[in-house]
């Protein structure tokens, strides 16, 4: 095949990727992007770009031929996934033994199917998990930086406490308060005016048409309408769509050969090509940027990684739950997509759980009050590859650990509200889903696998800037976090990897 080559090459668009092609962009370094995922623009016959969460088609999910929610029933009914034709639909859910991961396939990654929810961590938190990176700098540059690129906003508090799209938030709020539990406002990239618009009938609906986690038509800051617009205004950064980048292997004078499979939207394999280039960053998120670093170790493509490439991942301590509140306590007909408020119960340090009041937006009453709970779960699993596949060895043994913290501050919350949980929701009988995670971290963790800037141990001009960097946990969730990571790395690598 022939060789394209660039100066610099980023493998992924999500958010590691889009911070490295923005930066290198903006540095005057040619940059080719290469994304697995479609660009989302242009309209299906339904003049829709992406599909709604209560009427899922082809376009939500990955190359399926049923939707893989992680809600997957009701009053124990199969209501909400459907069948669909196979298509590079927008969220993925990768299965391994014990833990589905489930990510973002496009021009953006994880910012088209995600909550949007941007939170900064606790700094004394954040230290603990990177210990070698100045948090100072971190907490007054590079999270400023991310959070003002990303276009974070804050929900009006009035308009919150008015609405009745957030009553199923004020309700939990409530039953967290009896409970002598704190809650916070979260925010979030959803631009809240264009909200407020659509409550009033002035701007369409998105967040306000169970429209989330398979993509947004509207209010959504997703990378492809931030970093990414800037990244591509630069004049300087082109982005490849449907390539999956299969390999990466050691080219000649210390360039980097990148291997790529173009795919129709079938899924066949049309095209094999090869690129060259100087500088290779790795933001394919932690399975990819994982999977694609062991495998080069693997087959001896670059054998000199280090040791520690596959370990240190967790899931954030992810678990998914629903509580079944009192006739009296509706939590409406009317449900906005976008969360905005978590309890928070970090500082209990017997049993650290940050829950996330989720939204179950199905047009009718259901007394549902959904949580997806961040716990403080210290196990930890390593990726394996043999064979051309890539194995994770995270047990159900640990799973129970998140769900087990999750039980014990929910147990407290339902006590003090003489309420139960919910066992219809998730199949099988079970009230905690803690078989699948939105927030997979680690792989190719900062300072083990990398140095401090997410340079690869063993080579040079090879970096990783995405969530395979975090050990693990953060206690919030992470966008922000691998955002703010890419910038201080990008800052780094540009004055001092860079200079000719
Ligand atoms: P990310 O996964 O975003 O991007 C990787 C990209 O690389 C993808 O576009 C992928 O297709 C591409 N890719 C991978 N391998 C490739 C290959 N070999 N070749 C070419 N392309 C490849 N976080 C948060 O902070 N607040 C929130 O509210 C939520 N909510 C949420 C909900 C749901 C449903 C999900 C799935 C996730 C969240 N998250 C979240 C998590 C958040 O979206 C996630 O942490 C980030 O997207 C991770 O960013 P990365 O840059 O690591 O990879």
């Amino acid at each position: 095949p022939a060789l394209d080559n660039a100066p610099a090459i980023v493998v992924g668009s999500g958010y590691g990727g889009a911070v490295a092609a923005l930066r290198l962009g903006q540095a005057g370094i040619r940059t080719i992007v290469l994304e697995m995922g479609r660009l989302w623009n242009s309209a299906g016959p339904d003049g829709k770009v992406f599909c709604s969460t209560t009427a899922p088609d082809h376009r939500s999910t990955w190359f399926r031929t049923r939707t893989e929610a992680p809600l997957a029933t009701f009053l124990w009914l199969d209501l909400v996934n459907k069948d669909i034709s196979p298509y590079p639909g927008v969220l993925d859910r990768v299965r391994f033994a014990h833990m589905s991961v489930y990510c973002g396939r496009g021009v953006g990654g994880g910012s088209l199917v995600n909550g949007g929810m941007a939170v900064t961590p606790l700094k004394s938190y954040f230290a603990e998990q990177f210990p070698t990176v100045d948090a100072d700098e971190m907490y007054s540059t590079y999270y400023p930086r991310a959070r003002s690129q990303l276009g974070v906003n804050p929900i009006d508090p009035a308009w919150f406490e008015a609405t009745d799209w957030y009553r199923f938030s004020r309700v939990s709020r409530k039953h967290a308060e009896r409970t002598g539990l704190r809650t916070t406002f979260v925010p979030n990239v959803y631009d809240f005016g264009h909200m407020q618009r659509e409550e009033a009938g002035t701007a369409p609906k998105s967040a306000l048409a169970a429209e989330l986690l398979y993509g947004n038509n509207h209010g959504k800051r997703s990378l492809d309408k931030t970093y990414l617009a800037a990244a591509v205004g630069t004049g300087n950064v082109t982005i490849h769509t449907l390539e999956r980048v299969s390999a990466i292997r050691l080219g000649e004078g210390g360039t980097y050969v990148v291997q790529t499979q173009r795919i129709d939207n079938a899924g066949n394999v049309v095209e094999t090509k090869e690129y060259g280039c100087g500088y290779l960053f790795l933001g394919g998120g932690s399975v990819g940027t994982t999977e694609l670093l062991l495998r080069a170790r693997e087959t001896g493509a670059l054998p000199d990684l280090d040791a520690s490439v596959g370990t240190g991942w967790g899931t954030n301590g992810n678990v998914m739950l629903g509580r079944a509140n009192h006739l009296w306590d509706t939590v409406g007909a009317h449900q906005s997509t976008v969360p905005v408020m978590g309890i928070d119960d970090w500082a209990n340090t017997a049993n650290p759980v940050f829950a996330e009041i989720a939204p179950l937006p199905m047009g009718l009453e259901h007394w549902v009050s959904l949580y997806l709970a961040i716990t403080k779960n210290q196990e930890r699993a390593t990726f394996s590859y043999s064979g051309g596949s890539l194995a994770l060895s995270w047990t159900a043994a640990q799973s129970a650990v998140s769900s087990a913290m999750a039980k014990k501050l929910f147990d407290r919350i339902n006590r003090a509200n003489a309420t139960i949980y919910r066992y219809d929701l998730f199949g099988g009988n079970r009230a905690f889903a803690d078989d699948f995670t939105y927030h997979p971290l680690g792989g190719c963790v900062l300072g083990r696998a990398t140095d401090d800037y997410g340079r690869v141990k063993g080579y040079s001009k090879l970096y990783v800037t995405d969530g395979s960097l975090v050990p693990g946990s953060l206690g919030v969730n992470p966008f922000v976090t691998i955002t703010a990571l890419a910038e201080r790395t990008m800052a780094r690598v540009l004055v001092e990897d860079t200079a000719p």
